[in-house]
């Protein structure tokens, strides 16, 4: 039996994909290619290009392929984007989402893992943040994000598609020999920009807000390698085999590291010095966001392998001190 991935060639899609090959899994990805990369496949893996929202291509699949549980990675994830076009992100996110589920639910397929995210809790008061913590995104990405949970929790209550939702907090870091890692255009996350700088490619860094509640003033983000979250989704698929529900879960490592101690961390690991420079606050960002990742380990065995900040480093500079144009290189 397969499992069917949409966004299966992005970041941490390509990453599970290849993760659930190495354990001997038969995968079927669906993915429009306009921000993934059909190059960060495995060979041999099926693809079939095209959107969640085509019902008529979706129930091909299904019926091309034995397919038994779905991974639904495809979304747009810019949080800046979503405020600026609410409707791109409602439109994809959730009613081609919605499509999905309908043509999975349709031809009989009993299981699906979902790409959820920290951004469902907005600016959450207690830190680490549990799962049953309020739900107030600020963000339209974030609402998107909320909204698939609730549709998730209804197809269960009314059709049993079984799921599980993944509340990321920050993927970062590539695979350890650099093969497959990060491209995004354009790039916002901090530990890619970071490195950037360190490879020459950007003349400084520019920290967002020196001025935060946070030990140091900086930002601070719960960062989890994308291996150790490729496994939270393997671990998830198996999961719900023995348990049918609509659960949700958080996947970070409980500890949070600052701005200033991941520009600390990419100096000492590269042994490359670059210019810091202090910027006003980005919009909308909390000043922490650290998991409280204790369901997670009790309910599925996880833990937050690969997870040390310098381990991801390594990694992430491994991958793009190899691949300095990405997957066009
Ligand atoms: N930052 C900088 N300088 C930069 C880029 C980022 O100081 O050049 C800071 C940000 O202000 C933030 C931290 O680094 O404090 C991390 O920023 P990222 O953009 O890497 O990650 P976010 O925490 O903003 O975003 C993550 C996920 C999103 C998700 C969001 C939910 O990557 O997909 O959490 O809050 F929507």
């Amino acid at each position: 039996m397969a499992i069917l991935v949409s966004g299966g060639a992005g970041y941490i899609g390509s990453v599970t994909v290849h993760q659930l090959i190495a354990a001997g899994q038969e995968v079927v990805v669906l993915d429009t290619l306009e921000k993934g990369h059909a190059a960060a496949l495995p060979p041999g893996v099926k693809l079939y290009q095209g959107s969640t929202g085509d019902a008529a291509l979706v129930m091909r699949i299904l019926s091309e392929n034995r397919v038994d549980a779905a991974i639904h990675f495809a979304a747009y994830i810019e949080v800046n984007e979503s405020v600026k076009d609410p409707q791109k992100y409602l439109a994809n996110n959730i009613v081609n989402g919605i499509a999905f589920l309908d043509a999975l639910v349709k031809a009989g397929v009993g299981r699906i893992v979902f790409s959820s995210s920290a951004a469902v809790y907005g600016m959450p008061k207690r830190m680490p943040i549990p799962e049953d913590a309020p739900k107030q995104p600020i963000n339209p990405y974030g609402l998107t994000k909320h909204i698939f949970e609730g549709v998730l929790a209804s197809y269960y209550a009314a059709y049993g598609l079984s799921s599980v939702s993944l509340r990321y907090f920050n993927a970062a870091g590539a695979l350890p020999d650099g093969s497959l890692g990060e491209d995004h255009d354009p790039e916002s996350h901090l530990i890619p920009l970071v490195i950037r700088a360190a490879m020459g490619k950007r003349r400084s860094i520019s920290v967002f807000g020196t001025d935060y509640p946070t030990p140091d003033g900086t930002c601070v983000r719960d960062y989890i390698h994308v291996l150790g979250l490729a496994d939270a989704h393997i671990r998830a698929l198996a999961y719900l085999e023995r348990h049918p529900g609509a659960h949700a879960f958080n996947v970070g490592t409980g500890k949070g590291l600052s701005v200033k101690e991941i520009i600390g961390a990419v100096k000492r690991v590269t042994r490359k010095d670059f210019a810091v420079e202090q910027a006003p606050r980005r919009p909308g960002d909390p000043p922490e966001l650290v998991a409280d990742p204790g369901n997670i380990g009790r309910e599925l065995g996880w833990t937050p392998a690969h997870s040390r900040i310098d381990d991801i480093v390594a990694s992430a500079w491994k991958w793009h001190s190899t691949h300095p144009d990405g997957f066009g290189g």
